[in-house]
């Protein structure tokens, strides 16, 4: 989604803005723009499409050390010039950048600039006209962004300049993510610390309401009353060379190889000194105190977190259910008497997951975060957090946190089973390390990958992919990945659910990827093969060492059954990932989405 970076300091700003621009990439975006200060003023330069566009624009803007700058994904307007970051009040003394959706800023124009001509179809133009509003009523800029700051309803991140006022960038935030970075001589302002990674890596959280005036040698911090408020800086604990490409033509491929090695550092993070399996004592007593989990995540956070359910009833014997956010915070089922929330997240920032948090924290339940974001807003608002140790996603398809989140769901349940006094069937550390040879021999097999998405995808509109139990989880997973890179329409199903309406979809040549990993199933799933391919389906048949049959498509290494979706995933990582590249496709940055998706 959008993001926001901003410096002031000696620098020239402009190609710190646009670094940090680039590394905000990933976020997903449809333009772009930055605005500098120098002795003439502020200038803005907007481009529609990639960075690189914008960067042929900055060509002609000044040298300012003091900027702000923005990636837009559209919410309130189409993506064009007009309507990108940032946006200037009439008079154009002041610039604005912005994150997030103003709910009442319809109102808000009507009550206070009706007569005032607004240049863009956005929310954020908006706020800005009210800040030169209060200005022209005679308020200082601090005190005309407070009171807008108090007006507003929504969510936002924002940082404002003033033509008038070379020291200072006004910040403030709501719901959305937004971090101040502390230099010598420098301070910055970035959506999160990856963005700024390569010129600081000391932060400050904000919190919601906050009035932040960044300078260059000072952060000040207050309230909306203009209390002052003390805050530690924290260190964020990334290598930036994480965040780069390296060998690799993509992130997601870089990330899908990365997967072994996440499996080694989740092993180590959570075992003790003597091997053991290690939680947070205090994670294993609000489980254990609990009747009920609730999982809340959205796209493959929740696909993970019905895998996580598997492990949670069937090891450590808690009931469970998986709930997608944006549904449950507006439909709440009735809740148990004693519920615990888990909320898994690789960002840390999904809205529609925050908008339950918030929730249900009001109803003082208790909450444990799963995330790959140390800091990320879901972690500092629950009770708990587990991180996943995964090192920064980049890609729009979430590769490695998913397996990631699933390790860790199934380290969670194994060390809850050990202390409800549960009989453990596995050796988890053992499993795990048997999955992680499991998920390196199919990344060598990545040529084989590419076979199958030639055969089955090259040309198709459409594909299914079908499973039962932890396949079907596992299906849902593949469906999703393949169509959110690839544009092909792609859906997962319940095997036996097929024939309950689906099926009128198969056609001659229809791909359907079918998973067999699973022996209590196994003669069912590849019965719904046979009805398939009666009705002129093209069969893919992902199975696993002793469950095969003969003409299967490829083979997965033999793994322990509830960890099977930690490995074959990963051949329909692949498989997607080649079937967007032969389409030429962006793979990293599909259509229409983001990495962090900021808004409700
Ligand atoms: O950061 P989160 O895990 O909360 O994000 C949730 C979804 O937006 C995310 O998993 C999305 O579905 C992925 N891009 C799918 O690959």
């Amino acid at each position: 989604m959008c993001g926001i970076v901003g410096y002031i300091g000696t620098q020239n700003a402009k190609e710190i803005l646009l670094r940090g621009l680039e590394k905000l990439e990933y976020r997903g975006y449809d333009s772009a723009g930055i605005a500098t200060r120098d002795e003439q003023g502020v200038t803005v330069t907007k481009a529609q499409g990639r960075i690189a566009e914008l960067r042929k624009e900055t060509e002609k803007a000044g040298d300012g050390s003091t900027g702000i700058g923005h990636t837009r994904w559209a919410t309130h307007g189409v993506p064009n010039y007009d309507n990108s970051h940032p946006h200037q009040s009439s008079s154009k003394r002041f610039t604005i950048v912005h994150n997030g959706v103003i709910e009442n800023y319809e109102e808000l124009q009507q009550a206070y600039i009706p007569n005032v001509e607004l240049k863009s179809d956005t929310d954020t133009e908006v706020i800005v006209q009210l800040v030169e509003h209060f200005s022209n009523e005679g308020l200082s800029t601090e005190d005309a962004f407070t009171k807008v700051i108090s007006l507003l309803h929504g969510s936002y991140a924002l940082g404002l300049l003033d033509s008038e006022d070379s020291e200072t960038i006004y910040v403030a935030k709501n719901k959305s993510p937004l971090l101040v970075g502390i230099g010598n001589g420098f301070n910055v302002i970035a959506s999160d610390a990856l963005a700024m990674i390569q010129v600081t890596s000391e932060y400050k959280e904000l919190k919601d309401q906050e009035i932040v005036l960044v300078q260059r040698d000072s952060v000040v911090i207050k309230d909306l009353e203009g209390n002052h408020i003390d805050r530690e800086s924290y260190t964020a604990e990334i290598d930036a060379s994480d965040a780069e490409k390296g060998v690799y033509s993509h992130y997601m491929l870089k990330e899908i190889h990365e997967q072994p090695a996440v499996m080694r550092r989740i092993i180590q993070e959570y075992q003790d000194e003597e091997g053991n399996l290690k939680i947070d004592p205090e994670i294993i007593k609000d489980v254990h105190e609990a009747d009920r989990i609730y999982i809340i995540a959205a796209g493959t956070s929740y696909h993970a977190g019905l895998v996580g359910k598997e492990f949670l009833e069937k090891w450590a014997g808690v009931p469970t259910e998986v709930h997608v956010s944006s549904e449950f915070v507006y439909n709440t089922p009735l809740l148990s008497e004693k519920p615990l929330f888990i909320y898994i997240s690789q960002s840390g920032e999904t809205a529609d997951s925050r908008a339950v948090l918030v929730e249900t924290t009001k109803l003082g339940h208790k909450s444990l975060t799963i995330t790959n974001v140390a800091g990320s807003t879901l972690s500092r608002e629950a009770d708990h957090t587990l991180l996943l140790h995964a090192g920064p996603e980049i890609a729009v398809a979430s590769t490695k946190a998913y397996t990631a989140q699933i390790a860790v769901l199934s380290i969670l349940s194994q060390v809850v089973a050990k202390e409800h006094g549960r009989e453990a069937d596995i050796d988890l550390l053992r499993e795990l390390a048997k999955v992680t040879t499991a998920i390196e021999t199919i990344v060598d097999d990545a040529p084989k990958m590419e076979q199958i998405a030639t055969d089955f995808l090259k040309t198709t509109r459409n594909a299914f992919f079908i499973g039962r139990t932890m396949d079907y989880n596992v299906s849902l997973e593949g469906a999703l990945k393949l169509k959110e890179i690839s544009y092909i329409q792609a859906e997962g199903f319940a095997g036996g659910e097929l024939k309950h309406g689906t099926i009128a979809l198969i056609e001659d040549g229809t791909p359907v990827i079918a998973l067999a990993t699973q022996e209590g199933v196994n003669l069912s799933i590849r019965g719904n093969v046979k009805e398939v391919v009666a009705r002129g389906a093209n069969p893919c048949i992902i199975s696993m060492e002793g469950l095969e049959k003969e003409g299967d498509t490829y083979v997965i290494p033999h793994v322990y059954d509830l960890l099977t979706p930690l490995v074959s995933v990963v051949s329909l990582q692949l498989i997607s990932y080649y079937a967007a590249l032969h389409r030429d496709l962006d793979v990293d940055k599909p259509r229409n989405l983001a990495k962090s998706v900021t808004v409700e």
